[in-house]
């Protein structure tokens, strides 16, 4: 369930109406590396592991629920910024004089300009956020990446918590006011948190590479293609053992001529591994049941019923602390 606390988990502030950085920090609230692509990307990915991998639910229902916390900072700051927009546009017996709580002239013109390149934002919504991007893409649930497999998804919220991270550090560069400034600062600051705890949950699941079940063909693990001449350099990357799987790097210099020999690589052969297509094709056996039998245990229906919660341990859990208190 969820459970609506009105304080907001940042104390965020404002100085003065802006309503251009306004416009700027609608992507954080509807673009697609903001709070709601981050909040609903974990909340779909939990129901999958609710059984099977408790705590890593329990991780994705608290940053889920931390993300829609910050996309609701960003909105709360997104209406300060607009302060006085929402009430003047509802003014509309008199004649609206935007100028008065925009600061000027110069910034009504800004307005205006502002509301032309995004018309939705500014005449449509009346003056409050719109579940947007700064230009006015209405949100999508395509900004939203689960694969069903934790290895999978907590890569990809690694990746979710890189963008979103950097978008915060880019729109700190449009902003003067020290007050945003220091909220912008608390939601990039978390992004840095969130992608450590994606780290360490994939850490702890053994093995987590390649992502889901099935290894890769040990002929094609370790090869590097030198598809492009002239400078050329050497890395970890190319030399030495890969680092996921340890196998050697074996760079094909002359890839056109290595396809030909090889008979468009069917006639591949591996080397710099100790994986075989048998050891391969028994690890693939093995992961995929003990994969399926934690899944298949964890959901089985208890006494002929499935049930998503239990509430009778924190009955219990009263009762022992009733008696207890008692004595
Ligand atoms: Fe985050």
């Amino acid at each position: 369930m969820f459970h609506h606390v009105k304080e907001l988990q940042f104390n965020a502030r404002v100085s003065k109406p802006d309503v251009r950085f306004a416009k700027l920090l609608l992507e954080q609230f509807g673009g697609p590396n903001g709070e709601l692509k981050a909040a609903m990307q974990y909340f779909v990915q939990a129901f999958g592991c609710r059984k099977a991998y408790p705590d890593k639910y329990d991780m994705l229902m608290d940053i889920a629920t931390e993300e829609f916390s910050h996309l609701e900072i960003v909105g709360a700051t997104i209406q300060m910024l607009l302060t006085g927009v929402n009430g003047e546009l509802k003014n509309a017996a008199d004649e609206s004089d935007l100028t008065k709580v925009l600061d000027g002239k110069a910034a009504k013109e800004d307005y205006i300009q502002e509301a032309m390149v995004n018309p939705h934002f500014f005449l449509v919504s009346g003056g409050t956020p719109t579940l947007t991007d700064s230009v006015g893409n209405p949100w999508s649930a395509s900004y939203i990446m689960g694969m069903g497999d934790l290895t999978a998804d907590l890569r990809l919220n690694i990746g979710a918590e890189t963008s979103a991270k950097m978008v915060y550090e880019n729109l700190m560069k449009f902003t003067d006011d020290v007050y945003v400034k220091e909220s912008l600062r608390f939601l990039m600051t978390r992004e840095v948190a969130h992608f450590q705890m994606f780290q360490a949950a994939l850490d702890t699941i053994k093995p987590n590479f390649p992502p889901g079940i099935l290894e890769g063909d040990p002929k094609f693990s370790n090869k590097y293609f030198n598809m492009s001449k002239g400078e050329e350099y050497k890395g970890p990357w190319n030399e030495g053992k890969s680092p996921l799987m340890g196998e050697e790097w074996q760079t094909i210099e002359e890839p056109r001529q290595h396809v030909k020999d090889t008979n468009g690589l069917l006639e591949e052969k591996s080397k710099g591994t100790d994986r075989s297509e048998e050891s391969v094709q028994s690890a693939n056996k093995k992961l995929s049941a003990e994969r399926k039998t934690k899944i298949d245990e964890a959901n089985a229906p208890k006494n002929g019923v499935m049930s998503w919660s239990v509430y009778e341990d924190s009955q219990k859990a009263k009762d022992h602390e009733k008696s207890s208190a008692s004595k």
